[in-house]
């Protein structure tokens, strides 16, 4: 068992597993290059290699369940390239089954020897799979009901989708004897122990394309007054710059729009009165008919793809004093070449500080080996975004809280 604050969570070693037909959630979301659809790193898939491995050694049926993207968005893929990745890593063969709980993957599942590794196609591919709500409620969707009679154990290694109670991650706990996998249980003490609420400044750099996500970090990250300073790129921060009255265009105003995010700018505004410790560029790198150009945030004359140099100073400053640094999303639309050096820039200064960083999010990882990690001296590299931030803030993250309730099920197989 691990203790995190007030959840005691089961791991592989208060679970028998061995020659079990075993589920095992992961995140294999990764970051996608745009045109050619291929994926731009592959760490999330590699650190779930540990507990896949000991669950083949342990002769299990194995079959892997996860995410990539969400629908509507470019990144929603199917995960046949996903599993080439995992065979190569593996060195074993895996199955793949264009199905999530059809006809075709029920039979594969029954299908599945022990000691195979099976994956199922991207799981959002399940309308049920976007809707977030309780565990007991979860564990009613066609989803869980479909597949849980065809397996012994539940295994969760999803750090990164923990803040999501989305069937997959909240259901099965509630109906399969379940555990926290290696990467999870890694994460999850690792984190504990290196987030020392005593150090200070701790500050926070925050951007991608998140915004709602964000939001619910920065109102964290305030109310419990654990950061004293939150930095922001990416459209987060033009979010909070509209919310503070600075007109960076129409275009980009469009744009957010578009995305949904402009109902959210009371929301950062009532943060921003509550006095928290928010930073707001102070100047852009855009593109327009003329190409790319540097505006200052009072008069943007193009579309944001970037922060400005005298915004990437005022940032190294602010990071190169702090004692603990945590990074989350780019600060501008890192998969164009001409629009990475806001990010790089900032991520080369945190890991050249004295910091501890924590830095967490599939599209920073992507630019790690770009941005000096060698150098640093403390740091530890997480699968998760939204979910390492809300952990950090002290949030409640439902894919726990799930699978701590979990321990009710395996008290019960037990009795019977
Ligand atoms: C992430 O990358 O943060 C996780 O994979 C969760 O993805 P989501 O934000 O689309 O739920």
């Amino acid at each position: 068992m691990i203790k995190i604050a007030d959840l005691e969570l089961p791991t592989l070693d208060d679970i028998d597993v061995s020659s079990k037909k075993v589920l095992l959630r992961v995140d294999f979301n990764s970051p996608v290059e745009k045109e050619s659809k291929k994926l731009l790193d592959t760490s999330r898939i590699k650190a779930h290699i540990e507990t896949i491995n000991e669950l083949i050694k342990k002769d299990s049926s194995v079959v892997i369940i996860t995410h990539q993207g969400r629908p509507g968005d470019e990144d929603f893929l199917t995960l046949e390239m996903h599993r080439d990745v995992l065979s190569n890593e593996l060195d074993t063969e895996v199955g793949f089954v264009s199905d999530v709980f059809g006809p075709c993957a029920l039979e594969e599942i029954k299908k599945l020897g022990k000691g195979e590794v099976l994956m199922l196609d991207n799981v959002r591919l399940a309308s049920e799979e976007l809707i977030e709500a309780s565990p007991e409620v979860q564990s009613k969707t066609y989803l869980v009901k479909k597949l849980a009679p065809l397996f012994d154990v539940y295994v969760n290694d999803a750090f990164a989708t923990a803040h999501r109670s989305q069937p997959s991650l909240v259901g099965f706990p509630m109906v399969l004897p379940s555990a926290a996998g290696r990467l999870m249980e890694k994460e999850l003490v690792a984190l504990s122990k290196i987030f020392n609420l005593e150090e200070s400044p701790k500050v926070f750099l925050l951007g991608g394309g998140k915004v709602l996500d964000s939001i619910r970090i920065i109102e964290n990250l305030s109310k419990k007054r654990i950061a004293d300073r939150i930095l922001l790129g990416g459209l987060v921060a033009e979010v909070f710059a509209l919310a503070k009255g600075v007109n960076i265009g129409d275009a980009n105003k469009k744009i957010l729009e578009n995305q949904g995010f402009l109902p959210l700018i009371p929301r950062a505004r009532k943060v921003l009165l509550s006095g928290a410790p928010i930073e707001i560029p102070v100047d852009f790198v855009v593109e327009n008919q003329n190409g790319v150009e540097e505006n200052y945030a009072t008069t943007v004359k193009g579309i944001i793809k970037d922060i400005g140099p005298e915004t990437v100073n005022i940032y190294s400053t602010l990071l190169k004093e702090a004692k603990v640094v945590v990074l989350r999303g780019p600060m501008g639309v890192i998969e164009d070449e001409r629009f990475k050096t806001g990010t790089l820039k900032l991520m080369n200064s945190a890991f050249s500080s004295d910091a501890y960083t924590i830095i967490g999010g599939g599209h920073l990882i992507s630019l790690l080996q770009f941005a000096g990690v060698s150098k640093a001296k403390k740091v530890h590299i997480s699968t998760g975004g939204g979910a390492l931030l809300l952990f950090l803030a002290g949030e409640r993250l439902p894919a726990l809280d799930a699978l701590s309730q979990s321990i009710r099920v395996i008290k019960n197989e037990n009795k019977g």
